[in-house]
């Protein structure tokens, strides 16, 4: 089959992209390599993919021969007020809806990234993907734009397309703003780490290559329409989380509390029974065993500097 990946250098997108190669598939690699993060971590990300350099702001998806397109290019990261609000609107509000756009009039399959952010502090725990979404940071307001989006295209345009609400994920090449980067980075630099708030906030961790798993599955076998969480079984706080990341490394974190972060919801815990039902999908990778990956990969980086 031939796919395209869209942000193909990032996190999650590189993972992807490297798992469909290593099937078979035929990869159409896309990414803006934007500077909301070190770009050299991109180019190490993008590695061995031909990645294009494209804008899909300002450029179109060529999608002659295309069997599906897996959408992850966008701004993430939920601490999104102020100044930085207009990117977001571009990356992921406009750009979604130009790749809806393509796919729709090419009359190819999307499965896109959407987040647990959109539900904001939750109605309920765990979570299923009915519960009412009410973002608490302008990042989740635009994810949940996105699946709008792509309900109003379905209905429209008879666009095909499948969201993966991805709960706080984590492994090899996590982005360097997020906490376990962040702890990994900071225990094998011997610095100090800055939690925000009190550190009891807890999360559904989930590894990246059970995300990739999930993502790989949705574009096979999903219905037409179908919203899915994907996220891991382990909840943890994260003083948990450090204290994990403490043994695994063999080594004691100096940390220091600031403010809570605006935007920040105090719980995530996904239900993923939908997915389960639907794709066979749960997650696999336990939170001890997918943290010490983090850890080897983590530090071997910061050993290399
Ligand atoms: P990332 O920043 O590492 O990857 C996103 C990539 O998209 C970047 O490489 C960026 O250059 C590219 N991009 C941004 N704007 C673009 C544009 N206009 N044209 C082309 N490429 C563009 O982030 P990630 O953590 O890998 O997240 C991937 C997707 O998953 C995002 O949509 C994000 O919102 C979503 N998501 C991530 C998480 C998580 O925990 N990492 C959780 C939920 C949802
Ligand atoms: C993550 C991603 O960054 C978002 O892109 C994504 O959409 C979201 O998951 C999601 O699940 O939808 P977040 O849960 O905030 O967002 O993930 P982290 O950045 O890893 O933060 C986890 C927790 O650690 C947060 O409570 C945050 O406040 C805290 N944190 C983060 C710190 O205490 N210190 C830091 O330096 C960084």
């Amino acid at each position: 089959m031939r796919y395209v990946v869209t942000g193909a250098a990032g996190f999650i997108g590189s993972h992807l992209a490297e798992a469909l190669r290593a099937r078979g598939d035929d990869v159409v690699s896309v990414d803006a390599f934007t500077d909301y993060y070190d770009l050299a971590e991109k180019e190490e990300n993008a590695r061995g993919l031909d990645v294009a350099r494209i804008d899909l702001a300002d450029e179109s998806l060529e999608l002659d021969g295309v069997d599906g397109v897996f959408h992850l290019a966008g701004q993430p990261g939920v601490r999104s007020f102020g100044d930085a609000f207009p990117l977001y609107l571009r990356r992921n509000v406009l750009v979604t809806q130009r790749v809806f756009q393509s796919a729709a009039e090419a009359g190819v399959r999307v499965v896109y990234a959407s987040s647990s952010s959109v539900y904001g502090e939750a109605e309920r725990y765990p979570t299923p993907e009915n519960a009412r979404p009410e973002p608490i940071s302008p990042y989740g307001i635009t994810k949940v734009a996105c699946e709008e989006l792509a309900r109003a295209y379905a209905v429209s345009f008879g666009l095909d397309a499948v969201g993966l609400r991805y709960f706080t994920v984590y492994g090899p090449r996590q982005r360097p703003d997020m906490f376990f980067r962040r702890v990994c980075d900071a225990l094998a630099s011997e610095a100090t780490f800055e939690v925000y708030g009190t550190g009891e906030q807890s999360r559904s961790f989930t590894e990246v290559a059970d995300v990739v798993e999930a993502t790989i599955a949705a574009m096979g076998g999903a219905p037409a329409g179908a919203l899915y969480n994907v996220g891991g079984g382990e909840e943890a706080s994260m003083l948990e989380a450090i204290a994990l990341l403490e043994r695994i490394s063999g080594r004691g974190l100096e940390v220091r509390h600031v403010d809570r972060a605006r935007g920040d919801v105090r719980r995530t815990k996904a239900d993923v029974s939908r997915i389960r039902d639907a794709l066979g999908w749960e997650p696999r990778v336990p939170l001890a065993d997918g943290l010490a990956r983090m850890w080897a990969w983590a530090s071997a980086r910061v050993a290399a500097r």
